[in-house]
């Protein structure tokens, strides 16, 4: 058996027991010892305390982290990761005065990306691909969820689901993958909509499942994507093959999405950029996260999800990147957190639980992610010597990690 012992300032996200989310007023308390010492064993958390607690042991490995914070790595639940090429060329379009909306009516956007990613082979894309999820590790994720939807044909959905696949088996990183083939309408389907929809449900999916590839299922339910309709045939569709739903919906318009996505209890409801009184009653007493990706916002300047209004409701909230080529080329959750604190407005201690706990929950790992609890994964960022923990989303530019550890292993 191998052991690691470290000592430490102060260890964050302490947890006797297992939670599975934290909603509202909860949030803002984020449970933390300071002087404390974690015991690892192989790859799981076996104790953790008070440093004057600490049982006589000669452990293989010790950490002296005692200027430092340690805490659950980050629990990124939504990203696409997997995809080829970038699109450079859009970001500076966008600087030029286009929107999103308008390149994407010119072909551009997830379209754009379909295709490189269509002309790319499956061993490029993986290799493109490892560099960012080398990337992110360095940055203290230690689970991420990987969404399918830039192949949006049979062969390319596919193809990204087996790179995904593979990077989850070379990698010491947790990865759920999502199936989105539902992601935008192909421009050959662009009159024939239903004609795609079948696609996806009598080709695609059985083909995703019979290979194993997916344990989600997303669509995009926006204006001019997928309908409300559209999409509840998609998480139909899905449920038959025992996936569950994470849903892109209010990123740009209210169109009373989540009210369906809570009545086919979906896991998560991710962006909502664009929240009514209506969306939050939907989602009050519900299983279903609601997850809100500030770096999208930042980077394509739309609005910030109304995490105050959603807290104060009551509701929990996620946070996660959306990595992608189009609207969130960044998979740093330090970046995320500091976001969700400065623009935002929400505290620390809020934003630290909506990156590790509630992540956990919203990709349907929290029985083994997402806080410091004996018998979860060994899953630990250490930091760079700090004074407090509101060093990590005040100085928002720095670099503050200095050690990952995942499943007991030192990666970083
Ligand atoms: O989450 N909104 C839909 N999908 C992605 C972006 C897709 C793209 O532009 O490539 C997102 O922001
Ligand atoms: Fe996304």
């Amino acid at each position: 058996m191998q052991t690691l012992l470290i000592n430490i300032k102060e260890l964050l996200q302490v947890r006797e027991t297992t939670v599975d989310k934290v909603s509202g007023a909860e949030m803002a308390v984020l449970p933390t010892l300071k002087n404390a010492f974690l015991l690892l064993e192989n790859d799981t958390i076996a104790a953790f305390g008070l440093m004057r607690d600490c049982p006589k042991i000669d452990a293989d490995v010790t950490i002296d982290a005692k200027g430092k914070m340690v805490l659950p790595t980050w629990c990124d639940s939504h990203t696409h990761i997997v995809y080829a090429g970038n699109r450079e060329q859009e970001f500076v379009d966008r600087i030029n005065g286009l929107s999103y909306e308008e390149i994407a009516n010119r072909g551009g956007g997830i379209l754009n990306s379909a295709q490189k990613l269509n002309e790319t082979s499956e061993a490029d894309i993986y290799n493109q691909s490892k560099k960012r999820l080398e990337e992110v590790i360095s940055q203290g994720t230690g689970a991420v969820e990987i969404k399918s939807g830039y192949g949006l044909t049979v062969e390319g959905e596919l193809k990204m689901l087996r790179v995904i696949r593979k990077l989850a088996a070379d990698y010491p990183i947790t990865i759920k993958a999502t199936f989105l083939g539902a992601h935008a309408f192909p421009l050959a389907y662009k009159e024939n909509r239903s004609g795609y929809m079948d696609l996806i449900i009598n080709e695609m999916l059985p083909k995703i499942a019979e290979e194993n590839l997916a344990d989600y299922i997303d669509a995009f339910l926006e204006t001019g994507y997928f309908s409300v309709t559209e999409t509840e045939r998609i998480m139909e569709a899905g449920k038959k093959y025992g996936l569950r739903s994470k849903i892109h919906v209010n990123q740009f318009t209210a169109i009373n999405g989540i009210a369906a996505c809570v009545k086919h209890q979906a896991l998560s409801v991710d962006h909502l950029e664009i929240v009514t009184d209506d969306d939050i009653e939907a989602l009050k007493g519900s299983e279903t996260m609601p997850v809100a990706l500030p770096s999208c916002s930042y980077f394509i300047s739309i609005p910030y999800t109304p995490a105050r209004k959603m807290l104060n409701a009551g509701l929990p909230l996620a946070l996660a990147s959306d990595f992608n080529p189009g609207t969130t080329p960044s998979g740093n959750m330090n970046f995320v957190v500091a976001t969700a604190c400065i623009k935002m407005k929400m505290t620390p201690e809020e934003a630290i639980n909506a990156a590790t706990i509630n992540g956990a929950y919203a990709m349907g790992i929290n029985k083994t992610h997402g806080s410091i609890t004996v018998g979860k994964k060994a899953n630990v960022i250490i930091t760079k010597p700090l004074n407090s923990y509101y060093e990590l989303p005040y100085a928002f530019g720095s670099n503050h990690i200095e050690q990952v550890i995942l499943n007991g292993t030192i990666v970083k």
